[in-house]
Order: C-alpha cells, then structure tokens, then sequence
C-alpha cells in the first residue's frame, strides 16, 4: 500500500511548526511535508529533532508562485493539506498591508488550484475567529460559526478573503475543504513578535513590555497542541464543507496575561509601559467550540498549566528565542514601538 501525504504549508512557523511535529511523531505510518518560504517567521532550527525521522520532508517555496506549486502537487500527489502558511501580525499589516494579500488571499487560491487538479481527500484550511471582527466586552457573547464575517484589520480582512475562496472552491468545484477558526495560540516556538513570547523573552531580559493602550482588550487563549489536535480531528473526521470554531474559553485581558507572566517570572510590574493604541484595537474575542467538541475535541490545558508549561519552555529553550531577538528583529522592535 503507498503511503498516505499530508502536506503542511506554513510548517516552519508557529503552529504548522508544532503541527509538523505533532503529526510526525503521531502518525511513523504518513509522510509530512512541511511547505514554507522561511520569511522572517519562518524557521528549521525548530525541526532538529525530527529532521532525521524518515516520514518528514522538507520544500522551500512560496504558496503564490503558480509554477511551483502546480508542478510539487502534480510530483507528489499530496493526500491532505493541512494550510496554515500565512502573514500572521496584525501589527504588520496595519504598516505594509499588501504582502498579505498576496501571500494569505492568492496562496490560497494557488493552493486551491493545485488541490482541485489532482483530486485532494481534503483541503484544510487553518483561519482566525479575527475574521468574525469584535465581541464587546459583555462576557455571554460568543463566536459561533453562523457568525457575520466582520474583519477589521488588513490580516483579517485577507484571512476573511481567503476564507471565501475556499468556500467557493468547495460550492463551485465540490472540493472537499474544512476552515477552522482558532482563537489566540500560545506555546513552544511562537516569535516574539507576538504578546505573550515578547512578555515572557523582554521580562526575562528586564526589558520593558509594552502594552497598548490600557490593557483592557480580551484574548481566548488556546495552547498550540490543542490547536494541533484539533486540526488533526477536522482533518480526518471533518464533514466536507464546514467550519469548526476552535477555543478553550481561557478569556483573559492583555493586563492580567502580562502580569500574570510577571509574576510567575517573580519580576516586578514596573517592567509594564503603556503605549499608544494599536489601529482598528478589536476590543475582546471569544470562541464557542461547542460545534467542535461535538466533533470529539477537547483541550488538555487550561490557561494555568499551559502558560506555566509555556513560560518554562521559554526558560529552557533560550537557544532558539535569543537567535531571533538578536536577529533583524531589534530593527522592527525599534520601528514598532518608537515610544519605548
Ligand atoms: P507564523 O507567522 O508563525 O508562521 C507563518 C509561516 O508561513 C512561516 O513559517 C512563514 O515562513 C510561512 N510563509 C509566509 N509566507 C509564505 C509564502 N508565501 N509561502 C510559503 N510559506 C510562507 O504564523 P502562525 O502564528 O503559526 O499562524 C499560522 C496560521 O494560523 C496562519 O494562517 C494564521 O492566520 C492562523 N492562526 C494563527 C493564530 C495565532 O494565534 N497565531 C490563531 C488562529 C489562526
Ligand atoms: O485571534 C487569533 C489571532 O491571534 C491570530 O489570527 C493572529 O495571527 C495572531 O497574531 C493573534 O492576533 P492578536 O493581534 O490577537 O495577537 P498579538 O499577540 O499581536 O496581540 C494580542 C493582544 O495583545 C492584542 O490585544 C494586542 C495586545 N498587544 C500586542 C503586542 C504585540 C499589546 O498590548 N502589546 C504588544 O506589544
């Protein structure tokens, strides 16, 4: 019998990284191919553990040149996609919008090409519950999937864009597709470009943390395995066609995730600046997974246990955030938050 294909874009990043490993070290039975450009987000340092296992693999390219992708699917006639390639920083498209749209609306749909041509068994596709745009702060609300499409910054508006090819590839051609729609990721290997990894690496440093405006927004935190077995669930028992809200009801505000780090670091709140606001700042999110656990899902961590894993993580594995802290990243530190 051949082996069965999964291909992950985007798995040199955060969550695909954790994905590609998850699935590698799960299923010795499947190749995984991880699928990534390696900009500034991307990574193989992550990987050293599995590099030498059999079933991973590992192509360089961008999901939006045509050529390479059309002729890697028509070589490798990948079983699953599981795509998770994207720009991922908010903050980053509020400053150079465009890229996103090239890399997160016609990836996609090249993706969506390759996948029709040579008759995927399913095309998953990893969103954000940022393309539902802002909950108030009233704490009985929540994302559902009938929720309206609401996107309020240049990465939700194109991660709502491309979930709407994706749609229509499956409407119009029958694709076999799921969107999955996870809240805020947390954990091993996440830059530190983004809030709780930028905490945990400047308090560690006695760096100041800033945070905008006055800390009040609302996250629903989900630790990255959890996201990782959700995928996994939608991948294989997904019903053609739907989308499956991802959360763990972990709500918190930026103020308590910030002092929360601090404190568990034994460090002191002094290290906490305001800044100005971010653009467009959606006040709260917060997902409904009930559709998701029906599915057979359910989280592992609370908040507690995966922010304590998460923090010893990052105490432990020094060697790979201080490479990219000491990288190009200080340059768009400085540039972000000329404030500090
Ligand atoms: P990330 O920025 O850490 O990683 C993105 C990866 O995609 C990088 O390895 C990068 O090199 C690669 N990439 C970028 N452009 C590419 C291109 N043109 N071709 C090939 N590869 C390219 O992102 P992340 O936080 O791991 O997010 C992964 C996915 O999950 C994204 O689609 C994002 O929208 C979604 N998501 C993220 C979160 C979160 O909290 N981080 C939550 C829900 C959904
Ligand atoms: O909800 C899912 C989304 O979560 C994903 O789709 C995105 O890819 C991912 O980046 C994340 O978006 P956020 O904008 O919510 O994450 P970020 O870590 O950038 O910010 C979390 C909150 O913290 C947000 O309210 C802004 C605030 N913040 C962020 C930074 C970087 C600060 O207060 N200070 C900061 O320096």
């Amino acid at each position: 019998m051949t082996r069965k294909k999964i291909l992950v874009t985007g798995g040199a990043g955060f969550i695909g990284g954790n994905f590609v490993q998850y699935m590698v070290n799960k299923y010795p039975q499947f190749d995984i191919y991880n699928l990534d450009l390696l900009t500034y987000a991307g990574d193989l340092t992550k990987h050293r553990d599995i590099e030498s296992k059999g079933n991973y693999f590992f192509v360089k390219g961008d999901i939006a040149d045509r050529d390479i992708i059309m002729s890697l699917f028509e070589k490798e006639k990948f079983d699953y996609v599981a795509h998770f390639a994207a720009e991922s920083h908010v903050d980053r498209s509020i400053n150079e919008p465009e890229i996103f749209v090239r890399t997160n609306v016609l990836g996609t749909q090249v993706l969506l090409d390759a996948a029709k041509k040579i008759g995927v068994t399913k095309f998953v596709h990893v969103s954000t519950d940022e393309v539902y745009g802002e909950l108030d702060f009233d704490p009985t609300t929540f994302f559902t999937e009938e929720s309206p499409l609401q996107p309020n910054s240049p990465y939700s508006a194109s991660k709502a864009s491309s979930d709407f090819m994706v749609r229509s590839y499956h409407e119009t051609f029958g694709l076999p597709v799921n969107i999955t729609r996870c809240s805020n990721n947390y954990g091993p290997f996440h830059f530190p470009e983004k809030l709780i990894p930028l905490t945990i690496s400047r308090v560690l440093n006695d760096e100041k943390v800033p945070v905008y405006g006055v800390g009040k927004n609302v996250r629903d935190w989900l630790h990255v395995l959890d996201h990782c077995a959700a995928i996994d669930l939608v991948l294989h028992e997904g019903v053609n066609g739907e989308v499956y809200n991802v959360g763990g009801h972990n709500e918190r505000t930026n103020l308590d995730v910030v002092k929360t780090i601090i404190s568990t670091l034994g460090k002191s709140e002094e290290l906490i600046e305001f800044v100005t606001d971010r653009l467009g700042h959606d006040k709260r999110y917060a997902i409904d997974p009930t559709k998701l656990e029906r599915l057979g899902w359910k989280p592992t961590y609370t908040f507690e246990t995966g922010i304590a894993q998460t923090i010893q993580w990052y105490l432990d594995n020094k060697w790979w955030w201080e490479k990219i802290i000491s990288g190009d990243y200080p340059n768009y530190f400085k540039k972000q938050y000329s404030l500090l």
